[in-house]
């Protein structure tokens, strides 16, 4: 039996693919990945693909970039890990260093320098105990919020506060498969199976203005869905530690744009009503919105930052959360306080993970990689324009680099496709015969490639994008 038949027997009789209904995968013939280069993937048949949705939203500077590739065979040459519990490692130091640096000029030492403290009155800039300052190492998204959940409950015992036994997240949200992340997710399909397992949260609209849960339309709203907010805080602030947040984009909820101000808005709220703010940018991060962190664009300043995906430039698993010397410092104390936040892992800080996470920001600096977005955002902005004039398009959106094509049976009326129909899916097996690798998220087309992609290439996926659509829906 030849290599690629062998392989392909294994994978069915060997792997549990996630996030996939394997009694249908057991049917299909698998792709399978064996090289890849610059925005393209290669399998076992020859055949190239581009990257659409960059290996699941991780991919920035494209597949064996060079410097990166390097960075990890050097760190290999020292050591490919030692434990950060008890011991420190030279790449995990010099990353935190790094991130805190550009956390603390993308978070507040650029745009607009107002900043909202405590009282939620725009003034100067930020004190030094509110910015980003200290990194906490994990493995992947999930981790790092299940790290800041935990940092913001204790945070609220530390400081003598009691009662602050829950958290505030939004419907649609989603941040991680872990079951503290899935408590404060949002996606009835990925998440209610689970619920008896769950810690009780409290739950806002989705800031989804096509279909609004509110039944208003913005601007003429004034953001309605804020006020649902403030109700909420108002009501429950003494049992909330924090508000979890995926800043300006819902990833996986489907795409979904905040309406401007919202962002701002929501953490205004948190600091008049004393909750924690955590910013999700486990996907937004390292510049798929067009700038570094998405909160910049709000000139957000959060408690705690999560951060992974990109960190890497798509390379290794590796996550931080970032917290405010204002946390951190409630973590302090005698030993015999039991003030110790004791959570790790053992893959924490892995060296090979932070080599490439260097690596990764010299190619940002080097290759002025966010300097350059400019032009492939407006011309993604362009396609998805025409795009929403196609029959069985009801709405489009994006932030920076990130996209949505939500695909609706009426257009008039917004009806979507039952999920059943896996229209999206249709849609992205069609383009895979094409040679573009996308993973839809139900109705909603999703685009996501490397930041690192030409305008040639992304012209190309968006052209053949609309020929899919009228093809599989017309
Ligand atoms: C906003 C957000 N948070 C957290 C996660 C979870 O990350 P991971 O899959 O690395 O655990 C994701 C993954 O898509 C995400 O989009």
């Amino acid at each position: 039996m030849d290599l690629k038949r062998r392989l392909a027997e294994a994978d069915k009789k060997y792997i549990w693919h996630p996030f996939t209904q394997m009694k249908e995968w057991a049917g299909e013939k698998p792709l399978i990945i064996e090289g890849g280069e610059g925005c393209h993937l290669v399998d076992t048949d020859g055949n190239r693909y581009l990257d659409g949705v960059s290996s699941l939203w991780v991919n920035i500077h494209g597949h064996r970039k060079k410097e990166i590739d390097e960075a990890i065979r050097a760190q290999i040459d020292r050591v490919s890990h030692s434990t950060l519990l008890g011991l420190s490692s030279v790449p995990a130091i010099q990353l935190a260093e790094r991130l805190v640096e550009i956390a603390q000029l993308s978070f507040c030492g650029r745009g607009d320098p107002a900043w909202s403290p405590s009282d939620g009155q725009a003034h100067g800039p930020a004190p030094a105990d509110a910015l980003p300052s200290r990194v906490f190492y994990s493995d992947n998204g999930s981790t790092s919020v299940e790290v800041a959940l935990k940092m913001a409950f204790q945070y609220w015992k530390h400081k003598g506060v009691e009662g602050k036994n829950s958290f505030l997240c939004l419907n649609n949200a989603y941040h991680g498969d872990t079951l503290g992340a899935v408590s404060v997710g949002g996606i009835d399909i990925f998440h209610a199976a689970f619920g008896p397992l769950l810690f009780k949260t409290f739950r806002s609209p989705s800031p989804y203005c096509y279909r609004c849960e509110l039944a208003v339309e913005y601007p003429g709203c004034g953001l309605a869905c804020l006020e649902k907010m403030e109700d909420i805080l108002k009501a429950h602030h003494h049992e909330i530690a924090a508000l979890i947040i995926e800043p300006l984009v819902q990833a996986a909820g489907g795409m979904i744009v905040f309406p401007s101000g919202y962002l701002k808005g929501a953490r205004d709220l948190c600091a008049k009503h004393h909750v924690l703010f955590i910013a999700d940018e486990v996907a937004t991060g390292f510049g798929r919105t067009g700038r570094m962190f998405a909160c910049e664009h709000e000139s957000v300043v959060p408690d705690l930052i999560c951060l992974s995906k990109g960190i890497t430039g798509g390379y290794l698993p590796l996550a931080v959360t970032v917290a405010t010397d204002e946390v951190y410092n409630a973590f302090l104390g005698e030993f015999s306080e039991l003030k110790t936040f004791f959570h790790g892992h053992s893959y924490t800080g892995n060296p090979l993970g932070c080599a490439a996470a260097l690596a990764c920001l010299d190619i940002f600096e080097k290759e002025g990689t966010l300097e350059k977005l400019a032009p492939k955002i407006s011309l993604l902005e362009e396609r998805l324009s025409a795009l929403s004039r196609l029959l069985h398009v009801g709405n489009v959106r994006n932030k920076g680099l990130m996209a949505g094509v939500e695909l609706v049976r009426d257009k008039e009326t917004k009806a979507p496709y039952a999920w059943e129909e896996k229209m999206g899916w249709r849609v992205c097996y069609l383009l895979r015969d094409k040679g573009i690798l996308l993973r839809p998220l139900g109705n909603v087309i999703v685009i996501m490639p490397p930041l690192a992609i030409s305008e040639e290439e992304l012209g190309g996926m968006l052209d053949a994008i609309g020929e899919a659509i009228k093809e599989c829906c017309e």
